[in-house]
């Protein structure tokens, strides 16, 4: 019997993949850049199954044009790229990659928290332009993160890992805003649930961690980041959107809050205007999940949904319901 086509629509590492090359005919996009809309369609019109990332719309058009097209394996935790609804109505199953990887994207939060409360960004500056001449000790004072409070703003996978990183290790106090409550991190890290603005107005450190969605887009507003503390700081690693990028300048400018980390942008790969001259943010291009140990394990499981429908005939593990 023939074996079933995959076309991996972006270059991805093939670490994880190894499976799924034994089992299928797999074809990968060559360039490093994202393929056009039509090279799009055209992978899914030939493909049994099709690996896609964030960039890429999985929309009502693509399941059309998917006359074979059984599986849309998203290779992402995130999946507001995907219509979920639209798959289901094409009798198509769509699938993200949550599990243990969430640990490598809190890991770059946390590094951001610490980045920002020990001025590392503004020492090593300081350092390449040549104005280190003597040990000063007043020189870049920063704070602690022992023994300050952390919100976390959604407790799914990444936010819980965050929870254990903060708290078992820096002996961080945790607030956590979630529309579901979170009864093991209550009662393993004192973990206390409170209102949005609650925590906003009692954090020295806020991270953000639910994903994108209608109720989500600007959750972060103006009017939410006046509700900081001057000395706190804002970590996004989620979705752009969710934060009001113009806002959080005006309130960084003004020294509202203390700082921000961000490793995704409101109109990415855009950054809002002034965002990357200000000396109290740390930027990183949404690499959050960009480590070997994580993207392995992301293509371990968009590997395993795609055998789980083309060769065992079943659900996919991950499936997304609408
Ligand atoms: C990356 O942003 C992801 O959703 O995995
Ligand atoms: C600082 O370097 C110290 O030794 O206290």
């Amino acid at each position: 019997m023939k074996k079933p086509l995959v076309v991996i629509v972006r270059n991805i590492p093939k670490q994880g993949l190894e499976e799924l090359y034994k089992h299928c005919r797999v074809i990968m996009h060559k360039d490093s850049t994202p393929p056009t809309r039509a090279q799009l369609l055209s992978y899914a019109k030939k493909a049994d199954a099709i690996v896609t990332v964030l960039t890429e719309k999985v929309d009502a058009e693509l399941f059309a044009a998917g006359k074979n097209l059984k599986i849309v394996a998203n290779y992402a935790v995130g999946y507001d790229n995907m219509d979920v609804l639209a798959a289901h109505r094409a009798g198509v199953y769509v699938t993200n990659t949550p599990g243990d990887l969430g640990a490598s994207v809190a890991e770059h939060a946390m590094g951001m928290i610490l980045v920002l409360s020990k001025k590392m960004l503004q020492g090593d500056s300081f350092i390449r332009a040549n104005k280190y001449k003597a040990w000063d000790p007043n020189l870049l004072l920063g704070n602690d993160v022992r023994g300050k409070t952390l919100g976390i703003i959604g407790v799914g996978n990444i936010g819980s890992a965050l929870v254990k990183i903060a708290q078992g290790g820096f002996g961080m106090k945790i607030l956590y805003h979630d529309i579901i409550r979170n009864k093991k991190i209550e009662q393993e890290h004192q973990a206390k649930r409170v209102s949005l603005s609650d925590l906003l107005k009692a954090s020295d450190a806020v991270s953000v961690h639910v994903p994108l969605l209608p109720a989500t887009r600007h959750l972060i507003s103006a009017k939410k980041l006046n509700m900081m503390k001057k000395t706190a700081v804002l970590v996004n690693t989620a979705r752009g959107p969710i934060v009001d990028e113009k806002a959080l300048v005006r309130v960084l400018r003004a020294n509202s809050i203390a700082g921000a980390g961000l490793d995704v942008f409101e109109f990415e790969p855009k950054t809002a205007p002034g965002l990357s001259k200000l000396p109290n943010v740390v930027l990183t291009p949404h690499i959050a999940s960009a480590t070997v140990e994580a993207r392995t394990q992301m293509g371990e499981i968009a590997s395993q949904n795609i055998q789980d429908v083309l060769i065992r005939n079943k659900k996919p593990r991950n499936a997304l319901e609408a």
